[in-house]
């Protein structure tokens, strides 16, 4: 399996991503660290301890908490979206009284996102006779710029850096922004400098792979899978929980952004790109991110046309992005499907 550290907010999409990064056979979670975004710190890290002991992670698998706040700008959140505590409508996740998130709360007690990403990328490097680790990333891109900032050593430890973030001329938090590469855009540009290789998964994929009434139905229903023991029509606790969450979240793109037919997993296809590559297309290209205080602030300028290929009097020539383009939206819900079945099963 693929190593991979995911850094994340969760969040609702970020909560599936996790699911399938300590699902999937084809990866194998190294670390889980939290930031700012969705909803405070507090939140995001105690929302990574609760998902990762209902879905029965290895207990080896600690959350690493990370930054509280952008590197400049004022912190953000997303209750409009995401609910008060960033996962509106999982009432039934076991909470901080649980014995297990309890036990797993002291075992991550203390621990620094970068160093755990350090440790992590050095151990697997040594260990793995030069092997690399893949950083996946869901959220505002802090956590990772400071990484690469204070671990310049570690660079070449990282296989690549895919994210979920920015929008090819579409924005979902300003007409050009997205709400990742909006909330820390100076950590955004860091990253795109960093000579490590990047894959962006922009808005204009993420709004294609929508959770539909049918593949939400389907999400539901464990009996295309069949279980000994239970019911046909029966649902399972995984299944029901992850169900009333991302009802949530149904809601809510309703009502913010008039996503009638299903709300965008935009997360979750970052974990989808490590596990089945051949179900994305991508190019590419130049990109950066606009920093001004301005209508296009937190904007990712793709240089679709090459115009800075060949212009270096910015500085900065070069292509440092893959850009997904198109992603196989149907196998990517099987694969979705498949995580939650082996979770299920665990
Ligand atoms: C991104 O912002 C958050 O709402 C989601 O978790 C996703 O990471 C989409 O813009
Ligand atoms: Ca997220």
């Amino acid at each position: 399996p693929i190593p991979i550290w995911l850094d994340s907010d969760p969040g609702h999409d970020d909560a599936v991503a996790i699911l399938l990064a300590c699902s999937l056979p084809q990866v194998k979670l190294l670390g889980l660290s939290t930031v700012h975004g969705n909803a405070t710190a507090d939140f995001t890290f105690t929302n990574g301890v609760r998902l990762l002991e209902f879905y029965a992670a290895d207990p080896g698998v600690k959350v690493w908490r990370g930054a509280d706040k952008p590197l400049i700008r004022p912190t953000r959140a997303d209750p409009e979206i995401h609910g008060a505590n960033g996962l509106g409508g999982a009432d039934e996740l076991p909470d901080l009284a649980d014995e297990g998130v309890k036990a797993r709360l002291e075992r991550s007690k203390g621990l620094k996102a970068i160093q755990g990403m350090a440790s992590a990328i050095s151990e697997t490097y040594r260990s793995g006779e030069g092997q690399k680790v893949t950083l996946i990333a869901t959220g505002p891109l802090t956590n990772v710029a400071l990484f690469v900032s204070v671990y310049p050593e570690l660079i070449e430890g990282v296989e690549q850096i895919v994210f979920m973030g920015g929008g090819v001329g579409i924005g979902n938090r300003s007409p050009v922004a997205e709400f990742n590469i909006l909330c820390d855009p100076e950590a955004a540009q860091i990253v795109l400098d960093v000579p490590i290789p990047k894959v962006m998964i922009p808005l204009n994929v993420t709004h294609t792979a929508l959770l539909t009434s049918s593949r939400h139905a389907q999400l539901l229903d464990p009996t295309s899978d069949w279980k000994e023991g239970l019911l046909p029509g029966a649902t399972t606790p995984l299944r029901s929980v992850l169900s009333s969450a991302l009802s949530f979240f149904v809601e809510t793109y309703k009502s913010t952004f008039g996503f009638m037919d299903g709300p965008p997993l935009h997360d979750v296809l970052t974990v989808a790109y490590i596990a089945a590559p051949q179900l994305f297309r991508t190019t590419r290209y130049r990109v950066d991110v606009e920093l001004g205080v301005s209508h296009s602030m937190g904007e990712t300028v793709v240089d679709l046309y090459r115009y800075r290929q060949c212009d270096d009097s910015w500085g900065r020539s070069g292509l440092n992005c893959l850009v997904a383009t198109d992603a196989d939206v149907p196998k990517i819900f099987d694969i979705i499907l498949r995580a939650v079945h082996l979770c299920d099963d665990r």
